[in-house]
């Protein structure tokens, strides 16, 4: 099934959203807005506002909170692009240059900060103190993942507990803030806030580990980023860590790690883990991840955006950008 099918019950609002981030460039400096206006222009896949629409949508549809919420976590999302963009220094982004390869690491850094205070300000509308107080929490989660995964590059002595508890702050925590502030602000029973919480959190990471398992197996055309970025970085993934543990010894993620040849290690990493069961291995992890996050959903009211969160689950899996 296609993003847009399974976006059905929210199609409108999502449009809404797209609606609210275009006036989010109309300001009164034409440099801002030229730069605004590049950075969010369509492109994404749009899967967190879609959550947060979505977990609305089971109990009571207020959209005079939700919409500004999803358009907060749609720029939340996009504020760290641009900023991890900067700091890994990638060319490309959703197909384009990337806002730091047009106008340079000032200009990155700046805008990010300038998109995170317009996403707490559009949090702050709800005047829901506790989605406001999730929102800087995750704000500071995703910070500590990104500066984790910093202090941790090109370190071979990574256990996988550290892997997952890195992406759980990176990522998993946006998706947490997506389906928990939708579940909390249409008055969700406490038991489904939590069912929706673990849900995001579980999702967020398959769908980390499953985009960098397409760091290995992806194109550059489909999923519109370069390939092979987090070995360049000293990113230990899970198929890198896999790689490791299957040859100890010779290794070219060891290699690379220790400084050696690092062009020529990357690509032979990548030759190695694409003819070798490691995939279907990190698969397998991310498709239990998956399984986890759906577990409960049972017990939540059963309507289509139910079925769409299901089938945002299978997506993630089989998503190819
Ligand atoms: C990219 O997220 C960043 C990660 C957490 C891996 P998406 O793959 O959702 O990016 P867009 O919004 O669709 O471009
Ligand atoms: C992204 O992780 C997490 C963020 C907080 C932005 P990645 O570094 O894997 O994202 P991509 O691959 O650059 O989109
Ligand atoms: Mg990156
Ligand atoms: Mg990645």
């Amino acid at each position: 099934m296609q993003l847009s099918t399974i976006y059905e019950p929210v199609r409108e609002d999502l449009v809404r959203v797209e609606d609210e981030l275009g006036l989010v460039s109309k300001v009164e400096f034409p440099w801002l807005a030229e730069l605004l206006g590049y950075s969010l222009k369509r492109g994404g896949k749009g899967i967190r506002p879609a959550l947060t629409l979505l977990s609305g949508k089971l109990y009571h549809y207020h959209l005079n909170t939700l919409l500004p919420m999803a358009t907060a976590v749609e720029l939340l999302h996009v504020a760290t692009l641009i900023h991890d963009d900067a700091i890994d220094k990638s060319p490309v982004r959703r197909g384009r240059p990337t806002l730091y390869k047009v106008w340079g690491e000032e200009k990155a850094v700046l805008l990010g900060d300038y998109l995170f205070a317009k996403a707490g300000e559009l949090t702050a509308t709800t005047q829901n103190l506790r989605v406001i107080k999730l929102f800087a929490h995750t704000l500071r989660t995703i910070s500590t993942g990104e500066l984790a995964q910093t202090f941790n590059a090109f370190n071979l002595g990574q256990t996988y507990q550290q892997y997952i508890h890195r992406i759980s702050c990176k990522t998993a925590a946006l998706f947490v803030l997506a389906t928990e502030s939708g579940a909390v602000l249409s008055g969700a029973p406490e038991a489904s806030v939590k069912i929706l919480n673990e849900y995001g959190y579980n999702l967020g990471i398959a769908f980390q580990i499953v985009d960098d398992i397409l760091d290995f197996i992806g194109t550059e055309e489909e999923i519109g980023k370069p390939i092979g970025s987090d070995l360049a970085q000293g990113t230990l993934t899970l198929p890198a860590r896999l790689l490791l543990e299957r040859y100890p010894e010779d290794n070219p993620v060891k290699r690379l790690f220790q400084s050696r040849d690092r062009q020529e290690n990357v690509k032979l990493a990548i030759e190695l883990v694409r003819n070798s069961p490691i995939i279907e291995e990190c698969y397998t992890v991310a498709s239990d991840y998956c399984a986890k996050a759906c577990r409960n959903l049972n017990q939540l009211p059963d309507n289509a955006s139910r079925q769409s969160l299901i089938e945002i689950a299978s997506y993630v899996i089989r998503r190819k950008r």
